[in-house]
């Protein structure tokens, strides 16, 4: 399929003596949704951090569409990211924080009041940003993501604040974004919020992929997401664990 896609290969971060990221190879597809789930600690951050060019790797890639962040002609063209909630400035109005960003990226102020229409914040266009709540806050953040009209969006945790029914509706226009064959990867420690959001689901555990493949193959042979997903991070292996054919089970791979 084309479309722009995601391929982290053999990738490795060290902080003064942890392990963050230790050999982390996985891939997240155009049309498609992919959770990228794993405990507090596991190394998802700093996974998304080294894809969008936040923080060197010391070994591996990180590519989008084949290239590094870096390389990319027009990046916020190319991926939207949310890592962390807004950092806007309080006393400015949501408006005027999406024209600037939109003005930063090269794109036109106008995309301001078109990424507000999309994310459900229209109403609060002329409020100040201090004035926002967390949920609100998290709509600004993908607001901003959305400005280049990107191929690729990489969230990092971005339920975290919205209420059930902001769950719902962020969950539904991820999968709309990716039926238009765009590339989603979004990442959680809470497995069921990405039980009914996500196509794939990459699992990472202590710096490894633990598991990666369809949603579907981790359920299978009457494993709940939750049996697999306890026994998939405590390193033990289990007979009732997911391995089906179509998905790669990588656990016990990496030294
Ligand atoms: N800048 C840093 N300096 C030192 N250690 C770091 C740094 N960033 C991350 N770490 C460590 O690397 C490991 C992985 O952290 P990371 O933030 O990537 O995990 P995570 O999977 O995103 O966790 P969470 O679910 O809590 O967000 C942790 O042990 C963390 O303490
Ligand atoms: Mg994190």
């Amino acid at each position: 399929m084309s479309g722009t896609g995601i391929q982290v290969s053999g990738l490795a971060k060290r902080f003064a003596g942890v392990d963050a990221v230790s050999d982390v190879t996985f891939g997240a597809r155009p049309g498609r949704v992919t959770g990228f789930l794993g405990p507090n600690g596991a190394g998802k951050s700093t996974t998304l951090r080294m894809l969008l060019g936040l923080t060197l790797p010391d070994a591996g890639t990180a590519l989008i569409g084949g290239a590094w962040y870096r390389e990319l002609d027009d990046p916020s063209g190319t991926v939207g990211a949310v890592l962390d909630i807004a950092a806007a400035h309080p006393g400015m109005t949501a408006r005027g924080h999406l024209r600037t960003y939109a003005a930063l990226g090269g794109h036109e102020t106008s995309n301001a009041e078109r990424v507000a229409e999309l994310t459900g914040i229209s109403a609060y266009l002329d409020r100040r940003v201090g004035s926002f709540s967390t949920g609100m806050r998290q709509r600004l953040s993908l607001a901003t993501a959305l400005l280049g009209d990107p191929d690729v969006l990489v969230l990092d945790e971005p339920s975290n604040g919205l209420d059930p029914a902001g769950i719902v509706w962020l969950r539904t226009f991820l999968r709309e974004f990716a039926a238009d064959g765009r590339t989603v990867l979004l990442s959680s420690h809470v497995l069921t919020e990405l039980q009914h959001a996500v196509d794939d689901l990459v699992l990472i555990d202590r710096g490894h992929v633990a598991w990666e493949g369809p949603l579907a193959e981790f359920t299978a042979h009457g494993t709940s997401l939750e049996e697999a997903f306890l026994r998939l991070t405590s390193g033990a292996a289990s007979p009732t664990a997911p391995a089906a054919s179509g998905a790669t089970r990588t656990e016990g791979v990496h030294a």
